[in-house]
């Protein structure tokens, strides 16, 4: 079991050795979060790195990673547990068969026949010790289910009526990620450390670029980031993010480009903007300049 980061540095190394560029601030929230055993919520703009961090903190950590993915509609059956009904059926079939029909009743309420989902796998023992649980785009649930959801957060413990409570020996790490969509409420924000992950600086993104794209050589990745940088101050509809960027590259690569130039660019642009009015907006001229300042070094 690696054990957790005892500075930040430490935690800044702990992410890089995972291909996670931080800076910072996030290595600060996310060293706090492992230190005071509190869940961390990463709130931003999609692509800016979110999921990766719980990701790699699973990777490093050589935990496991349980994973709830969020959704409207998302419900306790989902979300913890569901009692597996065709099989309890064929349970009582069963033990009818066997004239033992009375005793039914309670033998299919047992973890044979319940169906664990990632809330209540994430409070089981794990080998590797206490899992990452990443609970992705919180944004897309509605309120009931955040309700339930800071109940568990509190006590790390859920109770099934038919056979009790289940309480984690030691919490999960807990990362909890909302792009934004709506507010989430303040009771489950005071239960968590907040942080807001922004769009990267220059230096950070051609690091980024660096760690996920180590073939494209200096120049073209300083282009490709000058560019994006710009794009995103243009109020576009859906402005790029980091996955946009490594994609680019790679794209740009395959069409053995050394360098930005507005043809390609133009050619290209699908890649990073995935928006048909956004690339009306950009294509021809806005490109063609800003691909000049990419050159320049702007
Ligand atoms: N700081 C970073 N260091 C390395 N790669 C990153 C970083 N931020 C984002 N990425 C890359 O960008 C991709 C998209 O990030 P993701 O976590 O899915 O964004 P979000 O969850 O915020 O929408 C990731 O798969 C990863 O490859
Ligand atoms: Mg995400």
């Amino acid at each position: 079991m690696t054990p957790l980061p005892t500075s930040i540095d430490q935690t800044t190394e702990l992410l890089r050795s995972g291909g996670y560029v931080a800076d910072r601030s996030l290595s600060t929230a996310l060293y706090l979060a492992l230190t005071m055993k509190r869940p961390l919520f990463l709130e931003g703009e999609a692509g800016v790195g979110k999921t990766e961090i719980a990701k790699v903190l699973a990777k490093t950590l050589g935990r496991d990673l349980i994973r709830l993915q969020c959704y409207e509609g998302l419900d306790v059956s989902a979300a913890v547990y569901e009692w597996n009904y065709p099989r309890q059926i064929m349970g009582i079939r069963l033990a009818e068969a066997a004239g033992k029909g009375s005793d039914a009743a309670q033998s299919i309420y047992t973890e044979d026949y319940l169906i664990k989902r990632p809330l209540l796998q994430a409070l089981e023992k794990h080998a590797g010790g206490p899992p990452v649980l990443l609970i992705d785009e919180l944004d897309r649930t509605d309120e009931p289910f955040e309700a339930f959801l800071l109940e568990v957060l509190s006590d790390f413990q859920v109770t099934i009526p038919e056979l009790g409570t289940v309480k984690a020996d030691a919490p999960p790490i807990v990362i909890v990620t909302s792009n934004r969509t709506r507010e989430i409420h303040d009771a489950l924000k005071r239960r968590c450390l907040y942080h807001w992950v922004d769009y990267p600086n220059v230096d950070r993104e051609r690091a980024i670029l660096k760690s996920k794209a180590p073939n494209v050589g200096d120049k073209l990745g300083a282009q490709i980031v000058s560019f994006v940088q710009n794009l995103r101050g243009m109020e576009l509809f859906k402005p790029p993010g980091i996955a946009e960027t490594i994609d680019w590259a790679e794209a740009l690569m395959a069409l053995n480009a050394k360098e930005l130039d507005a043809s390609t660019v133009d050619a290209t642009l699908g890649v990073v903007l995935k928006y048909q009015d956004d690339i009306a907006r950009v294509r021809g001229d806005v490109a063609a300049n800003t691909v000049a300042a990419a050159r320049n070094g702007s």
